[in-house]
Order: structure tokens, then C-alpha cells, then sequence
């Protein structure tokens, strides 16, 4: 059975394609149309499909649109709360009624040949608890916990998944919403809705929560399943921030207590959810859901022994999800989810004739791990495209940014490169059999940087440019047995430097999407002071450029 997935209604527009119960492939637009996030979150926008990626996820597969045995999308109009009752103040929000009704038809004129009587409408939430549950790494039942701004009428699910089947226990309506609560701190800080919202969570680390007193009446479990937020005055407890103006104590203070009282909101929900059901395991999707710094409290504190975040956790997941849920349905059980790395991948000829095309002085490497190792061990900055891209926001050692940790000044370095604020803090990969050591609690394998670590007191000298202000980091960790490439970098840096450790970010420049294609990855390299670009079997160091030397 082949099934395509497709998220287009809010943010983050993605396909993926799932084949006899198996995720072949999934990518965001943006990848493809080089613009972050795809599209603006707004209404008018409601109606633009994923053709891009939709197009590349069934070429990669050699499916054509004619043989697709069912088109999930992953909203069903049939649920749509009118604006009032929800709570929604946008005038314009009846359109997003009008376009998903009408997707179908926007999907078969974007993707020629598709039919669309075979697009079926998923509702938004069961999607995104499809994409936790039925990709989870474990067989049999489990808790499955969705946290989102919104869906057709409610912004949360919490449930349970057996046999394949979901029961949902409680559901919070809207206006109530934890991700929409975020969302308008986010807007308040001067930062991009709907897209910014992990920069709150890092501005978090330098406050004091001392507008949570004042918050909790107002945002809180109800203690049946669901919470309460509707009341919030952001603007009585601090002023908006200017995007231009520069960030305060004020600010920090105000980022602090939201997401106190944001996590203290979802461990109630988590704890609740551990008690009705019994269940050990939790799955866990939605924007929500990316939020590390909560997933950590969950993890230590709900009293499920288990926890897995899908890493495509916002709404490019429901794209996979809405795939799993109609193949499980047609009576194809779902494979377990076999890593990010869904995206486009190119072979070492495509790669290289980029390369000839573009006249860049590259040569192929002798063994491109030990040689970005030492480039690293020389403090040098490596652009790093390996293998399939990452679906998901995280780079996870396929179009990522290396550098060296053990150089304080490499995270300000790192965020000039990018053109990031300096209060973002960079992150560790970690080889998965030293990540104890290092990072001493938190969840460990931590294969996708969904949670943060505490970095043990005696290696917090040793690697400062990913110890976060807090004493924290957002670990990738990583197995041999999975990323061997990326594994072998890791001990050749060992091997130089004794540290276990590499800074990885992702492989972009600020407001632009993840560099995907190999011209992307030159373009990245040519506009920035990165030292060595790592492509598939080939490297071009920068200093070619400068000395006029053809490797070719
Ligand atoms: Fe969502």
C-alpha cells in the first residue's frame, strides 16, 4: 500500500510517503523552495500544498501519483471550530475552512495525476499522535501525549495507542492552547511567531520566573486531562520588545515564567496521562513537543519510564503521521521509524559534477573523517553534508556546522557564521558510549536533540562553547551502528584532542532553510568563514581559494 502524507494548512508545508507500513521518504517545502518554513503561518496562505516535496518523495520511490493508494491530509474541515468558539481573532480564518475543503483539488492540480478521490482528511491531532506512536522505536501499546497550538478545535491529545488503535482520553479545546500561549510570548519578545519560538526557550535560561505567581491562576492543569490558559495580559507583567531593540533582564524574566509554569502545565498533563492509562512508554508530537528544556522535566519527573519525541514534532510530522495512520488502517502495521534522515540524498557522481559545474578546487579525501577530525583539532570550521537530509528542524550530522568545543570563543564564531543572536547556545554531538560520562543525566541515547543535560561539573572547563548558561546542553548522541561516518569523526577528534565532543548546528545561515542540495551547501560555504566543506567523498578547504589552487 502506498500512502502519501501531506501537511499544508498551517506551518511548515512537508510530504512524506509511507510504502507497505514502511517511511520511505519525508521533507519539508522549504527545503525545496529555499524559503524557512515554506510559507508564512497566515490564512491567506492556507491553500499552498507541498508540491516540491511532495513531487520528490514519490520520485525517490519510483511511485507515480496515479498509483498512490491514498493521499492523507492532515486536517479534516469536518471538525473546523467557526473562529468565535475557538477564540480565534482573525477575520480571515474562515479561509482556512474553505482551502482544506477544497485541498484535494489544489493537491491534484500541484501534483499531476494524483486523484483526488483518494485524498482523505486525517483530523490534525490524530495525525501528529500517528507520527509519535506508530514511528515509535518500540512494538505494543503505549501513553501518546500531543502539545500543540491548534488544531480543527482543540490544541492538545492525550490518549492511548493499542494494537495499532487510538483511544483519546481527554482533549483541550481551544481558545486554551500551551503552543498558542508560546507562540504570542514569542511575538511579545520581538521575535517570529510560529518560528521562533526556541529562541524564548533559550532567553529563558538567563531569567528569573518571577511572573509565574501572577501566571499560574491563569495557565494551569485542570486535573481531569486538560489545562486552562486563556487571560494571559503579556503586556501587564512586560512591555513588548522591538525585533531592533536589544533583549533585557525584563524580557529574560518574562521567557523564564512561561516556561516554568509551560512546564509545570505539561508534567501535571504527563502525570495525569501515567495514572489513567498505566502505560510505562510515552510517544510525544506537536510544536510543543520541541520544546527540550520540558521534555527533560517530563523525562525525570512524570514516572513514565520511557519517553520518545518524533523529531519532526510541529506540523511537517503530521505529514508522516497522516501517512502511518491511513496505512495502519488499510491493514499494513507500521514499521518503527528508521531515522531522520528521510530527505534527499546524492550519490558521489552527482555530487562531484556539482562540483566540476560550480569550478570550485576540490579533491576527493582520503578518509574525509579523519581529515575533518583534523581540521577540527586545528580549530578549523567544517561544513558537513553527508547522506540523506534531516526531516525535521535539527541537524543531526547530515547538513550540520562542526566546530571545536573546547574553544569558548568557537560560540560566538559559530553564531557570527550563521548571523545568529549571541544568546543562542550551540550543541554537542557525543559518541554514544562516552555520553554518560560527560552529560551525566537526562536521557541517554539521545539520537535527535530533544532534551537537555546537565554537563558534568568536571567537563564543563573542558568544553565551553556548548555548556549553556544554565550548565546545560542539548545533546545529539551517537551510535556507530547508525552513523558510523559520524562516529568515526568523533574518535579521530578524540584521538587528537581527548575530547569526546564536537559542536554541531545546523548547516545554514539565519532566516535561511537547512541547506538540502549540493549547490545549497556551496552556496553556504562560498558566503561565510567556514574552512573546510565535507561533501560526500570530496573536500574544499577555503584556503584553496585563496592560494589559487586547482585540486581537480
Ligand atoms: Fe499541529
Amino acid at each position: 500500500m502506498r500512502v502519501l502524507g501531506i501537511n499544508a494548512l498551517f506551518h511548515d508545508p512537508a510530504a512524506a510517503l509511507v510504502v507497505d507500513g514502511a517511511v520511505v521518504a519525508a521533507a519539508e517545502e522549504e527545503r525545496f523552495s529555499r524559503r524557512k518554513h515554506g510559507k508564512r503561518p497566515v490564512p491567506f496562505s492556507a491553500w499552498e500544498t507541498p508540491d516540491l516535496a511532495a513531487a520528490w518523495c514519490l520520485r525517490h520511490a519510483g511511485v507515480r501519483p496515479e498509483d498512490l493508494d491514498a493521499v492523507a491530509y492532515s486536517y479534516d474541515p469536518a471538525l473546523h471550530l467557526g473562529p468565535e468558539q475557538a477564540g480565534v481573532h482573525d477575520p480571515w480564518d474562515h479561509l482556512r475552512l474553505t482551502y482544506a475543503e477544497q485541498a484535494p483539488g489544489f493537491l491534484a492540480e500541484g501534483i499531476p495525476g494524483l486523484d483526488p478521490d483518494k485524498v482523505r482528511f486525517v483530523p490534525h491531532h490524530v495525525a501528529h499522535a500517528a507520527s509519535a506512536a506508530l514511528a515509535a522505536p518500540w512494538g505494543g501499546s503505549c501513553a501518546v501525549l500531543v502539545l500543540d497550538g491548534r488544531g480543527e478545535r482543540h490544541s492538545h491529545l492525550a490518549g492511548v495507542y493499542r494494537d495499532g488503535v487510538l483511544e483519546v482520553l481527554a482533549s483541550q479545546q481551544l481558545p486554551h492552547s500551551l503552543g498558542l500561549l508560546y507562540e504570542d510570548v514569542t511575538a511579545h519578545l520581538g521575535f517570529l511567531r510560529s518560528s521562533d519560538e526556541f529562541k524564548v526557550m533559550a532567553l529563558a535560561s538567563y531569567g528569573t520566573p518571577r511572573h509565574a505567581e501572577a501566571l499560574r491562576p491563569l495557565v494551569h492543569a485542570t486535573g481531569d486531562g486538560g489545562f486552562v490558559t486563556a487571560g494571559v495580559d503579556l503586556g501587564a507583567l512586560t512591555k513588548p520588545r522591538h525585533p531592533d531593540e536589544e533583549w533585557t533582564a525584563e524580557h529574560a524574566d518574562l521567557a523564564a515564567s512561561v516556561q516554568l509554569v509551560v512546564e509545570e502545565v505539561l508534567l501535571d498533563l504527563a502525570r495525569w496521562l501515567r495514572e489513567t492509562t498505566g502505560e510505562t512508554r510515552l510517544a510525544m508530537a506537536g510544536g510543543v513537543a520541541l520544546n527540550c528544556v520540558a521534555n527533560s522535566r517530563l523525562a525525570a519527573g512524570s514516572g513514565f519510564a520511557e519517553l520518545w519525541v518524533q523529531p519532526a514534532a510541529g506540523d511537517a510530522g503530521t505529514a508522516l503521521g497522516g501517512a502511518l495512520e491511513l496505512s495502519w488502517r488499510g491493514g499494513e502495521p507500521t514499521a518503527p521509524f528508521p531515522g531522520a534522515d528521510l530527505g534527499r540524498g546524492w550519490s558521489d557522481a552527482e555530487i562531484e559534477a556539482v562540483l566540476r559545474t560550480a569550478q570550485v578546487a576540490y579533491r576527493r579525501s582520503d578518509d574525509v573523517a579523519e581529515e575533518v577530525a583534523q581540521c577540527l583539532a586545528d580549530d578549523g570550521v567544517v561544513a558537513w553534508y553527508q547522506g540523506r537530509s534531516e526531516f525535521g528542524p535539527r541537524a543531526l550530522g547530515h547538513r550540520s556546522l562542526l566546530a571545536h568545543p573546547g574553544r569558548a570563543a568557537n560560540l560566538e564564531r559559530l553564531n557570527d557564521v550563521k548571523g545568529r543572536e549571541q544568546f543562542r547556545p550551540v550543541a554537542p554531538m557525543v559518541r554514544l558510549d562516552r555520553a554518560r560520562e560527560v552529560f551525566p543525566q537526562g536521557p541517554v541515547p539521545s539520537p535527535y536533540m530533544l532534551f537537555v543535560h546537565d554537563v558534568a561539573a568536571d567537563w564543563r572547563d573542558r568544553i565551553p562553547a556548548v555548556v549553556h548558561v544554565d550548565g546545560t546542553a542539548r545533546i545529539q548522541s551517537v551510535d556507530p551502528a547508525t552513523e558510523p561516518l559520524v562516529a568515526r569523526m568523533l574518535t579521530g577528534f578524540e584521538r587528537r584532542t581527548g575530547l569526546p565532543v564536537v559542536v554541531n548546528t545546523s548547516l545554514n545561515t539565519a532566516g535561511r532553510p537547512m541547506v538540502d542540495s549540493p549547490r545549497d551547501a556551496l552556496e553556504c560555504f562560498g558566503s561565510g568563514p567556514v574552512d573546510l566543506l565535507a561533501i560526500g567523498p570530496f573536500v574544499v578547504h577555503r584556503r584553496w581559494a585563496h592560494e589559487g589552487l586547482a585540486r581537480s
